[in-house]
């Protein structure tokens, strides 16, 4: 099982440090939350970051977006280091033709669903994405609660990719900490997404540690 921290809820004034502690801890990914306050209320940061970001480490970066109009910035953010992007379903009417954009670029396309929106839209998309982010939170903030269906959510998910035989990777971000995480990492998930749960700790690297050693049980 992957952990991806978010970077959402880091200090910034020693992000260096930050993220050399999770890296030291074995962080499979960055994960970065880009917000434009339209799709969702809060704001964060855009391309520029995440290319001074990459300079910083060689985990790979995997850039959320939860923006209005992804389709208009997919270069940017693969040319400033992405590995993965992640846009979400709501935000886009054409959503093939954007996985397609995504990986134009030679960056791997991930699909978000929001809490209320049900699997059965990935009917005629599933075949095309590398990776689908489940949010179980609705997405804006991080240290928001855990939404319980999330978990047969989850688990349904993980039966339907691996019934259509589809090489996806299953991904969870949201209100996940130590006292459910395994609860979570029980559904088959391949990635788990924690921001609070890990830098809101004064020891990031050891809190990751933690979650592993939970999981391997
Ligand atoms: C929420 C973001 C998350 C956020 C999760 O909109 O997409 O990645 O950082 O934070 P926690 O783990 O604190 O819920
Ligand atoms: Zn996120």
């Amino acid at each position: 099982m992957k952990i991806a921290p978010s970077l959402l809820s880091a200090d910034f004034s020693k992000i260096r440090d930050q993220m050399e502690a999770v890296e030291r801890a074995g962080a499979d990914y960055m994960h970065i939350d880009v917000m434009d306050g339209r799709f969702v209320p809060n704001i964060t940061w855009g391309p520029k970051i995440v290319k001074d970001l990459r300079k910083l480490t060689k985990v790979p970066l995997d850039t959320h977006l939860m923006i209005v109009e992804p389709e208009r910035y997919v270069a940017d953010f693969a040319e400033a280091g992405s590995d993965i992007i992640t846009v979400h379903w709501e935000a886009t009417v054409h959503a093939n033709r954007l996985i397609h954009q995504i990986k134009e670029h030679g960056v791997r396309a991930g699909l978000s669903l929001n809490p209320a929106t049900p699997l059965n839209v990935l009917e005629e998309i599933l075949p095309y994405i590398d990776l689908l982010l489940i949010m179980s939170v609705n997405p804006g903030f991080g240290g928001q609660s855990y939404i319980a269906t999330s978990t047969a959510k989850l688990a349904a998910a993980r039966e339907l990719i691996d019934r259509r035989k589809c090489k996806v990777e299953l991904e969870v971000d949201g209100g996940v900490h130590l006292d459910n995480v395994v609860e979570v990492a029980r559904t088959g998930v391949d990635t788990i997404v924690m921001g609070s749960a890990i830098f809101g700790t004064p020891q990031p690297g050891e809190t990751l540690a933690r979650v592993r050693a939970l999981c391997a049980r």
